[in-house]
């Protein structure tokens, strides 16, 4: 049967898409929206917006995506003294993911930061937690200092044994 040479328009569709997977696969190693997808899911699911995002855990979740982890004035009392969630998307404008991952590895925070819940974790899913801050940017203020035992704070608190 006679067949048609393929046009050079079939031929230049073909070879674009041959470049295009090309491309896919050298990045298949390195898949930063999978990344920061995965970091969201983390946030959300690990507890981290339950105390760093404001209002988490008081407004079942409702707190808006862009003020996500930008810490809260709630302050958490105990022998420790008071302490209170950090703005992670201002901490973390000054990390690289590097210093995160050997920070990460080593912090011992004062209650109530689940600390171990950390280390538990892989360096993938803490990369990925990583790239969704970074890639959320830096937003709001520092959270309130923390204040040693014995020392009066204003503003709410969970009081710990
Ligand atoms: C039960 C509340 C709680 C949960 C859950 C929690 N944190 Fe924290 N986190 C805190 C508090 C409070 C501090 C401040 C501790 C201090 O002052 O020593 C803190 C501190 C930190 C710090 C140190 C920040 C700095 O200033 O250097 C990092 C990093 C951190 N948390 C990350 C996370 C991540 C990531 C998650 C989720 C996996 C998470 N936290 C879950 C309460 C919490």
């Amino acid at each position: 049967m006679f067949q048609l040479p393929p046009s050079p328009r079939a031929i230049a569709a073909a070879l674009a898409a041959l470049l295009l997977c090309a491309a896919t696969l050298a990045h298949a190693d390195d898949r930063p929206r999978e990344a920061v997808a995965l970091g969201r899911y983390l946030v959300q699911t690990a507890g981290c917006n339950d105390c760093h995002s404001p209002g988490y855990t008081q407004n079942a979740g409702k707190t808006p995506e862009n003020t996500w982890l930008t810490g809260d004035s709630l302050g958490w009392q105990g022998p420790w003294g008071t302490t209170y969630a950090s703005n992670l998307r201002l901490v973390f404008a000054g990390l690289t993911e590097k210093q995160w991952l050997a920070h990460a590895r080593k912090m011992e925070s004062r209650p109530p930061m689940p600390w171990f819940s950390l280390r538990a974790m892989t360096d993938g899913d803490l990369k990925a937690i990583y790239r969704y801050i970074k890639a959320a940017g830096p937003a709001g203020q520092p959270a309130p200092a923390y204040v040693p035992p014995g020392q009066a704070v204003s503003g709410p608190v969970v009081r710990m044994p």
